[in-house]
């Protein structure tokens, strides 16, 4: 698998079957986590894979943050003594996380090419996690990997904003051109069969015969489904991505809590008529040119 593929597919999961990790791939994502550079090409990595039952569930009950039930978890460390020798205060405090961060990074890819799934977990307790694993007090846990097979049926991916770019400064906006995405499905309109907009469209149509029989709850869900479906053509607007990536964060949030659904849907409306404010506004007059006293 290409690694833009790679790239495009990630996203972290929470549920994982029960199905262990082979050796091969365990092999595997170690290889990658160590092929991950380090500032000074010093080693200061340590790399700790967990796949005892017991332990897995002893590090999950000390990490609250450990949401994933996954079967093997990797832990990625500095070893603080090593870093500071070699590059200092900043290669102890900053360049040590980075480099566990490309590491993890290049773990969580590899797992996709391997047909696995990961998760991040931050290690909220150093203390306890190098009680349980044994890691010596000189040596950081940074950044915990949760790996298996994910569950048929994974939560909903929580997907990050549009990153913020900017070009040649600060606050220089820099919108990319916005390419085909290795190995993602081509737009419904360019096949034959049926277009994008019409399987939006007969999902709304289907939606509201449904809505009749329905519980009440769910006609609000179709019609922010619908909503996201429809935004799937609208990459090119800054404002509408954003606004597709929170929604599609949000949107199952209706089957857990009515009332937080409620709020978060008068937030999204806030945005859209903010939104529609601005674009009603009139167009800034163009700037006039400064003139002197004899008219030029
Ligand atoms: C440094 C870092 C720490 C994270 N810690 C946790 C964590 O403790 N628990 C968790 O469930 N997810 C954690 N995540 C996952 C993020 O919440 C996740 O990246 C975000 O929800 C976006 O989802 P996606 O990566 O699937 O697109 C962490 C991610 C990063 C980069």
């Amino acid at each position: 698998m290409d690694v833009l593929e790679s790239i495009r597919k990630r996203r972290f999961h929470r549920s994982f079957t029960g199905e262990p990790v082979d050796e091969e791939s365990l092999a595997r994502l170690v290889w990658a986590a160590g092929r991950a550079p380090m500032g000074g090409a010093e080693l200061v990595r340590r790399i700790l894979v967990v796949t005892d039952p017991d332990l897995m569930r002893t590090v999950r009950q000390v990490t609250p943050s450990f949401l994933a039930n996954s079967p093997v978890v990797i832990v990625i460390c500095t070893d603080l003594g090593r870093a500071e020798a070699s590059m200092g205060v900043q290669g102890r405090d900053t360049l040590s996380l980075v480099d566990a961060g490309a590491a993890a990074e290049n773990m969580a890819l590899a797992a996709v090419a391997l047909g696995l799934a990961t998760c991040f977990v931050r290690c909220a307790n150093d203390v306890a996690l190098q009680e349980v694993l044994g890691i010596p007090q000189n040596v950081r846990p940074d950044i915990l990997v949760a790996v298996g097979h994910p569950a048929p049926t994974p939560s909903a991916p929580v997907k990050n904003p549009p990153a913020i770019i900017y070009r040649n400064g600060f606050g220089k906006v820099w919108n990319p051109p916005s390419l085909p995405l290795p190995g993602a499905r081509a737009p419904e309109a360019a096949k034959a069969g049926a277009s994008e907009l019409f399987v939006s469209i007969l999902y709304l149509v289907a939606s509201a015969r449904d809505c009749l029989d329905e519980p009440l709850i769910y006609g609000p869900f179709r019609m922010i489904e619908g909503v996201s479906r429809m935004l799937e053509g609208a990459r090119d607007d800054r404002f509408l991505s954003r606004m597709k990536a929170e929604i599609d964060g949000q949107k199952y949030n209706v089957m857990a809590d009515r009332g937080s659904f409620a709020r978060w849907l008068d937030d999204l409306l806030r945005e859209f008529a903010a939104e529609a404010k601005r674009r009603n506004a009139p167009a800034p007059a163009p700037a006039v040119a400064a003139v002197d006293g004899r008219g030029r």
